[in-house]
């Protein structure tokens, strides 16, 4: 019996401010930045906003939604998601910005999605047969480029199995 060591190599970009970065991807950042103030975030209190690129220059934006029944919480990144496959079913999604508030102190680092919205991400990504270049910012500070959803997330779990 053999057994091989394997290994995964991780790559993104990191900017230290938005100067370097394209006219497109400092507006998809602005509209996620602006989807904060669309939060509903009564428990948490912590706002995420989202905001999505389409091929037809569409930018399609969410925020995160919560319930009194937590785990009913929607998260920014799906809410935008959603919006976009169902408002414009067949449009390729090729970037996503998002961006996050904490009213009670400052986030300066780029917050990474979380492992659901990582699935439905990549998901997205196998459906429409493209990847979506991922942005990532705090609510100043650093921001992070990775070439696709499956970056985030290497051992999703692949539908095609079904
Ligand atoms: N949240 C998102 O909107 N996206 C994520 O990727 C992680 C968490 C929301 C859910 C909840 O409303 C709040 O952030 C705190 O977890």
């Amino acid at each position: 019996m053999e057994n091989k060591q394997q290994q995964l190599e991780v790559k993104w970009e990191t900017f230290t401010d938005e100067t370097a970065l394209s006219a497109s991807q400092k507006t998809l950042l602005a509209a996620a930045k602006t989807a904060l103030d669309k939060a509903y975030a009564p428990y948490s209190k912590f706002q995420v906003g989202a905001a999505l690129l389409l091929t037809n220059g569409a930018i399609v934006s969410g925020a995160n939604f919560e319930n009194a029944a937590y785990p009913m919480c929607l998260c920014a990144e799906r809410m935008a998601l959603a919006t976009a496959v169902s408002s414009y079913p067949g449009e390729r999604i090729t970037h996503i910005a998002i961006t996050v508030r904490n009213p009670a102190k400052p986030v300066n680092q780029p917050a990474a999605p979380c492992g659901a919205c990582r699935q439905v991400m990549v998901e997205v990504e196998q459906r429409q047969g493209g990847d979506m270049e991922v942005l990532l910012q705090g609510e100043q500070g650093a921001i992070m480029v990775l070439k696709s959803a499956k970056v985030l997330l290497p051992f999703y779990f692949d539908g095609s199995f079904l």
